[in-house]
Formats: C-alpha cells, structure tokens, sequence
C-alpha cells in the first residue's frame, strides 16, 4: 500500500471535495503532500482531515490562488524547500458560474478562465523546474466531460475545460522526453459542493474517491508508459426521457 513513500505531491483545491480525496489517497500510500486553497477555513478544516491519515509532519496546507501566478511560485517553491523537492503536481482547483451567456458577468467569465486554465498554467510553469530537478514526474490536470460534451447554460465551463485539454496535449508532447509525464482526468458528475452545489442524495454520481482512485493509477504506472487520458463516468446515471 505504502507505494509512494519516495514522493511529494501538490494538491490545487486540495482543502474539500475531489482534491481532499486525492491529497487523502497520496497520503495513505506514504507521500507528503501540500494543499492549497484560497479559504483559511477549509484550508484548516482540510489539513486536519489529513493529519489524521497521516500525522502532521506529511501535511503541508498553503493559502495560495492559483489566479496569482507570484502567489503560485511561491507555494510551488516552498513545498520544494520544505519536502526537499517535487514529483507530483496535481492541478484541480476549479470554479464554475452555470447560467445562460446572455446572463454572465464579465467578472465571472474571469474567474473561471483565471482559474480554470490561466491557474493550471501558472502551476505548471512554476513545477517544471522541480520536476526536472528528480529527472521526472507527473502532472495531473482534472478537466471535465464537458470539456469535450459543452452543455448549455455552461460555456465559459465547457470552453475553460477544452483548454485545459488542449494545453495538457500540447504539454505532455513538449515534457515527455524530460521523464515529466501528463494525463487530464476527465470525470462526469461527482458528489461535491462543486460551485455552491450541495451533494444532497445524488447517490448514482460518482465518488471523489473515484477520482482519486484513477489518479492513483496513473502515478502507479510504469515509467515506460503513459496514460495521458482517462474518462471516467457515473456507470448507471438516470435514463434521460
Ligand atoms: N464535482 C463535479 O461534478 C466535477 C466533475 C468534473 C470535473 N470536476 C472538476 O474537479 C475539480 C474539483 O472539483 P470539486 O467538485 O472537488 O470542487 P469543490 O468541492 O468546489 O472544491 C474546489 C477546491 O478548489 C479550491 N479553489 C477554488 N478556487 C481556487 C483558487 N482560485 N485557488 C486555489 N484553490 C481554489 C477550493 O478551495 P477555496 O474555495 O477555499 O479556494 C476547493 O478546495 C474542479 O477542477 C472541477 O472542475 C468536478
């Protein structure tokens, strides 16, 4: 179970929901971890949830938004500095506004791209040399199914989640040679209080340990391949009509 031991992980929005559940997974399999989040509140509420699994000493929560791309090396740097380096670099952090384009603020349609896309950049880029410095690593991108199934009353979502593909395409070619492997997880409706949404009795949805359970996977994988992306759904969603 203990496969991990050697690694050191960053969790984006790793305080609550699918993050928690990956940072809990690391965790459990003997990685250090770092979370970050932009509440203070969940933050801690989040870290002591993981220092039950792990003690103290392999949590490292970190008030940090992922918008601020000075904010983001700094935290990138100091999990380094703390952990003596870098092997995983979990990019989940994730807003969504749900309402019809007509309807949108300009505010909001920044939020989600800011986070969503311009965020997962301002990580990467900040990763990279750490990662290099070990000669390799992973980065995980959580996307979504609608970034390739766009849905009404969603498209700044679906179109920040599309870019987020692409940009995870494009990155695995360029850092594959360097050991840095890349793979977006794109998972369907999950049970969280994603964007003010409360989980209620959604039981057909899937987990975020599910989630977790596939980002597991792909850091278990051997160094010689690379699943560099996976889709995974609820597998019995109510019948539509
Ligand atoms: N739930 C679903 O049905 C579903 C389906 C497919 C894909 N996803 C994707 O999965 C990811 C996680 O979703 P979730 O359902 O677990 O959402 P969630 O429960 O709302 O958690 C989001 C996490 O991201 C953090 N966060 C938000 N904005 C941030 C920012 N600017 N900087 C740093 N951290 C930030 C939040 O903490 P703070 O609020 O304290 O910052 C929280 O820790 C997202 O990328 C989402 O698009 C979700």
């Amino acid at each position: 179970m203990k496969a991990f031991t050697d690694k050191v992980a960053i969790v984006t929005g790793g305080s609550r929901g699918i993050g928690l559940a990956i940072a809990r997974a690391l965790l459990e399999r003997g990685a250090r971890v770092a979370i970050t989040a932009t509440s203070d509140a969940t933050l801690e509420t989040g870290a002591a949830a993981l220092e039950k699994v792990s003690g103290a000493g392999a949590v490292l929560p970190i008030r940090a938004d992922v918008r601020r791309h000075e904010e983001m090396e700094q935290a990138i740097d100091a999990v380094a500095r703390h952990f003596g380096g870098l092997d995983v670099l979990v990019n989940n952090a994730g807003v969504g506004v749900f309402r019809p384009v007509a309807e949108m603020t300009v505010e909001e349609w920044h939020r989600i791209i800011d986070t969503n896309v311009s965020g997962v950049f301002y990580c990467c880029r900040a990763a990279l040399p750490h990662l290099r410095k070990r000669d390799g690593g992973w980065i995980i991108n959580i996307s979504s199914l609608s970034g390739m199934n766009p849905f009404p009353e969603a498209a700044a979502y679906c179109a920040s989640k599309a870019a987020l593909n692409a940009f995870s395409e494009a990155l695995m070619q360029e850092v594959r040679h360097d050991g840095i492997r890349v793979a977006y997880v794109m998972p369907g409706s999950v049970r969280t209080d994603f964007s003010g949404r409360s989980p209620g009795s959604d039981d057909w949805k899937l987990a975020p340990e599910d989630v977790a359970r596939v980002v597991m996977d792909l850091i278990a994988h051997p160094s010689r391949s690379l699943p560099s992306r996976v889709e995974i759904r609820p597998a019995r969603p109510p019948k539509k009509g």
